[in-house]
């Protein structure tokens, strides 16, 4: 058989990021491989988003440029998978003639029936069928090799909270957890192949296991902290109404669990809070957010925003940015409200205007970047621990004092912070830098979305560090 290339845009969260290595792996047997060159491709598949509208746009605009490649590549078969499909299923082949294939969110698994069948018949296809439930299937590191330190591994799909505003439980179905036994073996296959970070997903994570009556959350996490190699652990997303203690000791207790938690807070008016369907208050927010920080000081905390819900006064509007100046978040995402088909919100009177929008995202934008800032310039004169990641993407090569250059390295903090550093007179640092090895930074510059830090000298690594013996002049 011969070698074909297939090409994956993704579009939308880290679910799909996850996906999409998901659907490399099911169509490797069929001896399509990847290629990062969409002019190489003869299968273009688009993993879509449907969060907002905005996310909708670009799927339509990708798929409009495709139409001109398809012209002149007659051949190329082109599909349409994730949420947007899961959404709009045949209507995106009626309205986009050179869609050959559309496929939901459970139909991964059924991905390589589909391509044959197209490819023999040279039919059109829709499957957006999700009464087969959680796409269940074995792909632990399948696409390991490509030398990653860090990679995502789902722990549960969709989502049973059903905010007023959110598309996510109807394209993504209701909520439903892999054991932990999956889990496990993924991440230890991961571990084998070089991963030394892995990120749980779920859209609430707290309530893992529940209703299948399996592990709860904070005992899967400690099971993955005892896995050899592995070096850290991280998960999103963490629902307010459902953040337990357990969870919160688990920052204090688990030696590799990151010291950073994303908290959606959404609003800071209770009104909104309540027209939204999150369940919880904007005090118990604040108290939890309070216990966190007694139980492990350092944490950092980020949140998401939403702008304009329906009916959101001035009023409303203003405890948020209160709320936000209470929290001092490290870092927030914030977004315009978007209505989504199915969500109930949508059918809300009392639409905030497009101008007031932009408005007040420009105001929680600004006001947060006061605050990443400052925490960011908090951090300068410490010394952190860094998951090296590799080179940096954006400036491979930087240029030092004296004409010289030298590769510029990329990683985190514990609490997510980017850091780049560059080697620094080679040797510096006890040991080589290489991806995936954490090293100590002590921390130079801050700046809006990152920091600039140098490796710690080795001399003052404290004794034992290196496996050397004391030195005492
Ligand atoms: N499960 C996660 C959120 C996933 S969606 C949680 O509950 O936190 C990511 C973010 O997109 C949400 O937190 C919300 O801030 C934003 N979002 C979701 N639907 C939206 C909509 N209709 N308009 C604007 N923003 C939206
Ligand atoms: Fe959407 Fe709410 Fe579920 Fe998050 S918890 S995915 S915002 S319905
Ligand atoms: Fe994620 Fe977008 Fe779907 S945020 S779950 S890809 S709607």
């Amino acid at each position: 058989m011969n070698t074909k290339y297939l090409y994956i845009n993704t579009i939308g969260c880290q679910m799909n990021h996850y996906d999409s290595d998901q659907i490399a792996a099911v169509l490797r047997p069929l001896e399509y491989k990847v290629t990062p060159l969409m002019e190489m491709a003869d299968l273009v598949i688009v993993n879509t988003c449907a969060i907002r509208e905005k996310a909708e746009q670009k799927v339509f605009s990708f798929l409009g440029r495709l139409a001109d490649m398809k012209r002149s590549k007659p051949d190329l078969l082109i599909g349409v998978g994730g949420c947007l499909a899961q959404q709009e299923g045949a209507r995106i082949i009626e309205r986009m003639g050179h869609v050959d294939l559309v496929f939901g969110t459970s139909a991964i698994s059924r991905l390589p029936r589909l391509i044959e069948q197209i490819e023999s018949e040279r039919c059109r296809v829709v499957d957006v069928d999700m009464s087969e439930g959680i796409d269940e299937f074995d792909f632990a590191g399948n696409e390991s090799d490509n030398g990653k330190v860090t990679r995502f591994v789902t722990i549960m799909q969709g989502c049973d909270n059903f905010c007023s505003y959110c598309v996510v439980p109807y394209v993504r179905g209701r909520e439903v957890s892999r054991e932990p036994e999956k889990i496990i073996n993924e991440i230890r296959t991961l571990v084998k192949a070089g991963v030394r970070e892995v990120t749980l997903l779920g859209q609430n994570v707290n309530s893992y296991g529940k209703k299948e009556g399996l592990l709860i959350f904070s005992r899967l996490l400690e099971l993955v902290n005892e896995i050899d190699g592995l070096l850290r652990i991280r998960f999103t997303t963490s629902h307010p109404k459902d953040l337990s203690k357990d969870l919160m000791f688990a920052f204090k207790d688990l030696a590799k669990l990151c010291k950073h938690i994303h908290l959606p807070v959404q609003s800071g008016s209770n009104r909104v809070l309540e027209m939204m369907n999150r369940k919880y208050t904007r005090a118990l927010y604040l108290e939890k957010v309070k216990k966190l920080r007694t139980l492990c000081p350092e944490i950092a905390i980020t949140s998401d925003i939403i702008v304009g819900f329906p009916g959101e006064t001035k009023y409303d509007f203003e405890k948020t940015l209160e709320l936000i100046k209470e929290v001092r978040f490290d870092g927030l995402f914030a977004f315009k409200y978007s209505d989504r088909p199915n969500a109930t919100a949508t059918r809300l009177p009392e639409k905030i205007s497009e101008q007031e929008k932009k408005e007040r995202l420009k105001a929680v934008l600004d006001l947060q970047d006061y605050y990443t800032i400052q925490t960011n310039e908090a951090l300068v004169g410490s010394e952190e621990k860094i998951l090296v990641e590799g080179y940096s993407k954006k400036q491979k090569v930087v240029d030092l004092h004296g004409g010289r250059q030298d590769f510029q390295w990329t990683g985190r903090t514990s609490t997510n912070k980017i850091v780049n550093f560059v080697q620094n007179d080679g040797g510096i640092y006890g040991d080589e830098i290489i991806a995936g090895k954490l090293v100590s930074i002590r921390i130079m510059k801050a700046f809006p979305h990152s920091l600039w830090g140098e490796p710690v000298k080795a001399a003052n690594i404290p004794l034992g560090f290196r496996g050397e013996k004391a030195h005492v002049a």
